[in-house]
């Protein structure tokens, strides 16, 4: 099944933007395979937008030749053997949203040709789609082409969105849906979008998750998004968001250059086996603290249950005081149960005991505890 759980990889947009080419594409694809992304489940390497001539050839889009001199199935080919996906862009409108030309009126050749050329995962943007046309069926239409194109491709679709996506872009067809406007590497950034998507993740599952846009974690300011840039605390705090709320996990920064602390984040296996767990349930909001405190669960598969607890403000006190309390009530471990949980720090790997009826943890500032627990009795 394509899609069971959220897929990740890397896209070539926050960082580059229209500076890319065959050999940035083979570099990170080497990078990701060399340095530990490929082992830790890493797998899509997407092109965004800017990879086409600015018009269509004899009805059919073109990799531009400068930048792509072998064409984009030799860049498959290249991707294939090195045992990962090759991931592209198209745009539901008249024309990308960097101008070029896109696939409204032209779904189903579009969709053969991505499949001529290999092509594993499609990006499926709005701009410029027509004011009178019917964005559900555009949706609709694109993935019926990519299911007729005679190879499985995994359909992202990119609406921002717009027309509450998670209400029907399941039942349509794709197989991740973009729920928000694009990320920027900034903190605010980030927390709007986390805190616009914290109640609409209940329909994340195998085959369709909602996609809160590509990770910015270790950009440091530096490219297309890149704005103030955030603190490794904060890139932290984003990763972790996304890993727990089931998005999909899509690396925007440059591989080649990522400073070791954030690649230690992106790699983090504690944090990655909770966006990938086995049951791939949705996560919920346990409680909230005034606008910046949050505590979430996600039940995981083999008894454990991962608890977040996320400050995503610049005061220490957001939980009235420095600390936050955890009650097993609140777990639906009521006390008569007697039943513990055995703590592990989901990004450390570190032990913290066996607990029962609560537990309670400082998370200052831009702070994240997460947690994996086991039930265990007595
Ligand atoms: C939109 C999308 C971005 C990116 C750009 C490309 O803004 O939301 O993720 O694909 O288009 O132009």
């Amino acid at each position: 099944m394509l899609s069971h759980k959220p897929p990740m990889g890397w896209n070539s947009w926050n960082t580059f933007a229209q500076n890319i080419n065959e050999k940035l594409i083979m570099e990170m694809t080497d990078v990701i395979v060399n340095e530990g992304y490929q082992a830790a489940g890493y797998e899509y390497v997407i092109i965004d937008d800017c990879w086409s001539l600015k018009e269509r050839v004899d009805g059919k889009l073109v990799p531009d030749p400068e930048l792509f001199p072998n064409g984009m199935k030799h860049l498959a080919d290249y991707i294939h053997s090195k045992g990962l996906k090759f991931g592209m862009y198209s745009c539901a409108g008249f024309k990308t949203c960097a101008g070029y030309p896109s696939s409204y009126g032209h779904e189903f050749e579009d969709a053969k040709q991505f499949a001529e050329w290999g092509v594993d995962y499609l990006k499926y943007d709005f701009c410029n789609f027509p004011q009178s046309g019917d964005a559900k069926n555009a949706y609709l239409t694109m993935a019926m082409a990519l299911r007729n194109s005679g190879r499985d491709i995994l359909f992202a679709a990119c609406n921002w969105g717009e027309k509450n996506p998670s209400q029907w872009m399941r039942s349509h067809g794709a197989h991740t849906y973009r729920s928000t406007g694009d990320i920027f590497d900034a903190p605010k950034s980030y927390i709007d979008i986390f805190k616009s998507q914290i109640d609409n993740v209940e329909g994340n599952g195998p085959g369709c998750y909602n996609d809160m846009d590509m990770l910015i974690t270790g950009m440091h300011g530096n490219g297309h998004v890149g704005l103030e840039g955030c603190t490794d605390a904060q890139y932290l705090q984003h990763f972790a968001l996304w890993a727990f709320l089931g998005s999909p996990l899509i690396i925007g920064a440059d591989l080649r250059s990522l400073d070791p602390v954030n690649k230690d984040v992106i790699l983090n296996p504690g944090l990655i086996s909770i966006n990938q767990d086995d049951e791939c349930r949705p996560a919920f909001c346990i409680s909230k603290v005034g606008e910046n405190g949050f505590c979430i669960a996600k039940i995981l598969s083999g008894g454990r249950i991962a608890i977040g607890m996320f400050n995503v403000s610049e005061t220490d006190n957001v939980w009235c005081g420095a600390r936050i309390n955890v009650s097993f009530d609140d777990l639906g471990l009521h006390s008569e149960t007697n039943l513990g949980l055995k703590l592990t720090d989901a990004f450390t790997g570190e032990e913290l005991g066996v607990f029962h009826d609560g537990f309670s943890f400082e998370v200052g500032a831009y702070g994240s505890k997460v947690l994996i627990g086991e039930i265990v009795n007595g």
